[in-house]
């Protein structure tokens, strides 16, 4: 701990470290009081390369693509805040990925044991090859690890004009089965892209990051976000991230949590369990022209038609899946990503240990 306190006072500074050490040893939320910083996409791309190719990530510019989706797209959760994470392991961080099966319309591509951007973008434009040949492709990925935003991947699909799913577990359990006591399934993660529809969830309630943040804004998290060893409600999202009680999407038997529960199994047996790896991911691509003519236009009016539901609240839009993250993208877009000073000062951490220029 001493050494911790030393290196980040070197980094970082002494207000920043001892706002750390409130935080970590006298548990006071000292450090969501920092305020935020807006950094050009560019910038935040060039920090994240340098640190990608310290570490002797392959094709890191692939990596730092799907990094920075997350972020451009306002889910903070899963991009450059996961650097940190990252640097900590446990992954090969220069493993490299290869298909090893490849039939018709399905394969499976080895991440290596490394990150699993770059095994779920090569597993993705794979099934859009095959989507093309045969109206349909699947391809598993096994022996990965953490991917960062499922959506990443089913844009993918879209953006070549198909439809794409994106599927993965997660190394850690952090989800209890529906009148379960202990964690037994990921966040698993579901992502669904078909034009303007974008679906990008984890299959829990809420995801640990949003527990903490909870409590950084120095909120309370809500009953039947998380449960402790009894099943009683956790209502602290610093206690609940300890516990990693969260609940399946639902979150209590009578709003049927059973659903959530039973999805996360569903993307465990198409991740885990098919690949026989802890962290696996399963990428679809469909060409919707094989199906029948004129996808795309009646894909168009049916999110026109959800956005036209007449609302309970006139101050509160009906929005289509994938709405919040375009709207974030068009603002950071043309005014910078915002980051909390924890991930610029985790930022700094990284790069100094990577022995790389902080530049941000
Ligand atoms: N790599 C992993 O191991 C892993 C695991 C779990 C989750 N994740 C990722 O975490 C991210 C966040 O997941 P989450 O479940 O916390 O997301 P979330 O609860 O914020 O839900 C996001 C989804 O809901 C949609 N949405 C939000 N408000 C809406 C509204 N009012 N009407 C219609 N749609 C609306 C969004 O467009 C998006 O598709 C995702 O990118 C997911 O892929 C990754």
């Amino acid at each position: 701990v001493i050494d911790e306190v030393r290196r980040r006072a070197r980094v970082s500074g002494p207000a920043w470290t001892a706002s750390l050490l409130a935080d970590r040893v006298l548990r006071v939320n000292v450090l969501g009081r920092w305020p935020e910083r807006r950094v050009p996409y560019d910038a935040l791309e060039r920090q994240v390369l340098a640190i990608l190719e310290a570490w002797r990530v392959r094709e890191p510019e692939v990596v730092a693509r799907h990094l920075l989706y997350a972020d451009l797209h306002g889910i903070v959760s899963h991009g450059v805040a996961m650097l940190r994470h990252y640097a900590a392991g446990p992954f090969t961080l220069h493993a490299a990925t290869e298909v090893v099966r490849d039939e018709g319309a399905t394969a499976v591509v080895d991440g290596g044991g490394g990150l699993g951007h770059l095994p779920a973008d090569r597993a993705m434009r794979l099934a859009i090859g095959k989507a093309r040949e045969h109206g349909v492709g699947a391809v598993a990925v096994r022996h990965s690890g953490h991917f960062g935003a499922a959506g990443s991947y089913a844009a993918l699909a879209r953006d070549e004009g198909l439809i794409g799913i994106a599927l993965t577990n997660v190394r850690d359990p952090a989800v209890v089965p529906t009148h379960g006591a202990e964690p037994r399934l990921g966040t698993n993660a579901i992502a669904f892209a078909a034009r303007e529809l974008m679906l990008d969830i984890a299959t829990s309630t809420v995801s640990l990051g949003r527990a903490v943040a909870r409590w950084r804004a120095g909120k309370r998290i809500p009953t039947g976000w998380a449960i402790d060893a009894h099943g009683r409600p956790v209502r602290s999202g610093r206690v609940a991230n300890e516990q990693r009680r969260l609940t399946p999407l639902g979150s209590r038997p009578e709003t049927s949590s059973h659903k959530g529960y039973g999805l996360a199994a569903m993307v465990e047996a198409l991740t885990g369990v098919l690949t026989e790896s802890a962290v696996g991911h399963f990428l679809v691509a469909l060409d919707p022209a094989r199906f029948g003519d004129g996808f795309d236009g009646r894909m168009d009016a049916f999110t026109a038609s959800l956005r036209a539901t007449r609302r309970l609240d006139p101050a509160r839009a009906v929005l289509v899946p994938g709405d919040p993250e375009r709207a974030a993208q068009q603002d950071r877009a043309a005014r910078g990503i915002p980051l909390s000073r924890s991930v610029v000062e985790d930022l700094r951490l990284v790069a100094a240990d990577a022995a790389v220029p902080f530049a941000l």
